[in-house]
């Protein structure tokens, strides 16, 4: 049952350029027909425009099939919950609809999925149109933004009430029951919401990559190892791309400064100012409400002092213990805190907004080698090892490049490469990479522009991109024997792929 009372006294902070509680006046144009009895009088609904919120901000996922729809939403407590509308008959079924909030994100669900209510879904497709043109979730920030706007709070007012209305005169028939919903396996409907398609099936992937992803769209700390070039660093981008997320790099190496890491105080005609370095605009962001990827690269060329800085970052508080250090209320949850020097100011991040990627090149046995720190290893949810790309995964990419037989060509010499160093006691100091590979492959291309055969091409590249990453150096020299093994080894694919 809806609580009306616990409507109109909800507390609602999306909104802060309309209210964000109390009697809240709206014009009369923005008047359902749905009921035609009501009263002139109209004013802001608070539990509806949280639900409304919600959606905006991407807090709320949807999974349609046939006749039902589940929701996952967050409960007051911030918990994650699963909700559900049911069309049976002439009639609906709720499922843990609560009473201030999750009625309206219900009433959304039966307008857009299963067509219920016309006039929900033409208000609220106006709204959308305004709010997310792009149809991706928005930001704590830009909602802010548009509360103040004038064609969003004309577009927000219909729905809102509509919403109320619908609330009122549909809410009381429906069947009401609780129940352990149990997982819906994805929301792949979610993006419906917001104007957009259902999204490709990828929720059932299940490779290490996919469950990096959905582990990171909660909030992870990984560490990524494996070779150079292997694409740990490719993978830490794309975990961000693909999630939406915002996306900030930081790259050790030694001689890092502060101010590369963390900030800065800048003299300013106004006087000293702090300015953010990628740590602190990391947690500036999420604490913004942004989700929000810190793609830490090479870890471990980082220097101790500021990988320390990282550690202490990613110990963890609770809200309460938040509230106790700086006074603030923050939903339930755990936090990281970021303390900026000679600042004093202390950003906190939400654990489920803020993802930490970390990459090193120590192979897996990092741990007997004892270069990484139990105590940073300890931070660390996921350990991944990423290896050499499968070759159905990597040669598209190869192919791009040059013509078939060529990135075969390519693509077989670097494998061989891998067992052809110094490590397995032949010569060379390193393998080729995937990154090599398409150097490699570009240069030739140019060559081939200029009139060699593909072959031809192949041999003359390889002297300006492959021995140099490969070949120890010898008083500036690349080692001879090294280079005749990689010329040997070149002639064999090229006959093996009949690259002429
Ligand atoms: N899946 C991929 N598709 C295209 N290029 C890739 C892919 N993975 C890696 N690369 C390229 O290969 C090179 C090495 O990848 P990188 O992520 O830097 O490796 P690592 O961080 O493991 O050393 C880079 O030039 C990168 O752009
Ligand atoms: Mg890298």
């Amino acid at each position: 049952m809806i609580n009306t009372q616990a409507v109109f006294g909800h507390k609602c902070p999306h909104f802060p350029g309309i209210g964000t509680g109390g009697r809240v006046q709206m014009p009369s144009s923005c008047m359902s027909k749905i009921d035609q009895n009501a009263r002139q009088m109209r004013i802001v609904p608070w539990g509806a425009a949280e639900a409304v919120a919600q959606i905006l901000l991407g807090h709320v996922q949807a999974h349609l099939s046939a006749k039902t729809v589940t929701l996952e939403c967050l409960d007051k407590q911030q918990a994650k919950m699963r909700i559900q509308v049911e069309q049976k008959g002439g009639g609906y079924t709720w499922v843990n609809p609560g009473t201030t909030v999750r009625p309206y994100l219900l009433l959304v669900a039966e307008a857009l999925f299963l067509s219920a209510n016309p006039e929900l879904k033409e208000r609220w497709e106006a709204l959308i149109k305004v709010a997310c043109p792009d149809a991706a979730p928005l930001s704590a920030r830009r909602l802010d933004q548009l509360s103040h706007e004038t064609a969003f709070k004309e577009a927000l007012y219909p729905v809102l009430d509509t919403l109320y209305t619908s609330g009122k005169v549909f809410g009381g028939s429906r069947s009401e029951i609780e129940a352990d919903l149990p997982d819906p396996g994805g929301y792949p409907h979610t993006p419906i919401f917001r104007g957009g398609k259902k999204q490709a099936a990828q929720t059932h992937d299940t490779s290490e990559e996919g469950r990096l992803i959905r582990r990171a769209s909660q909030g992870v700390r990984a560490l990524l190892c494996g070779p150079t070039g292997t694409g740990k660093t490719e993978l830490g981008k794309r975990v961000a791309l693909k999630l939406g997320a915002k996306l900030v790099s930081i790259k050790g190496r030694p001689g890092l400064e502060d101010r590369d890491m963390i900030g800065f105080i800048s003299p300013t005609p106004q006087g000293p100012q702090w300015v953010d370095g990628p740590l602190a605009r990391a947690w500036r962001l999420a604490q913004q409400g942004e989700r929000t990827v810190l793609l830490v690269d090479e870890l471990l060329r980082l220097d101790p002092y500021h990988r320390n800085v990282l550690i202490g970052g990613l110990d963890d508080v609770s809200a309460q213990e938040l509230h106790l250090m700086l006074g603030v209320d923050v939903p339930e949850g755990r936090y990281y805190t970021l303390e900026l020097p000679g600042n004093g100011e202390v950003l906190y991040a939400s654990t489920a907004l803020l993802s930490v990627i970390c990459t090193t090149n120590v192979g897996s046995s990092y741990t007997q080698s004892g270069e990484i720190d139990p105590a940073l290893l300890r931070r660390f949810q996921r350990v991944m090892f990423v290896s050499y790309p499968a070759e159905q995964d990597i040669m598209p990419v190869y192919e791009r490049v040059m013509g078939a037989s060529a990135a075969r060509a390519a693509y077989a010499l670097e494998v061989k490469t891998r067992t052809m160093t110094t490590q397995h006691g032949q010569l060379l100091e390193r393998p080729m990479n995937i990154g090599v590979t398409l150097n490699y492959l570009a240069e030739a291309k140019d060559l081939v522009a200029l009139g060699l055969s593909e072959a031809e091409a192949l041999e003359e590249a390889l002297g300006v991109t492959v021995v140099p990453f490969c070949c120890s150096l010898e008083e500036g020299e690349p080692d001879i024997a090294a280079v005749k093994a990689l010329e040997i080894t070149l002639q064999d694919v090229l006959k093996a792929f009949k690259v002429a």
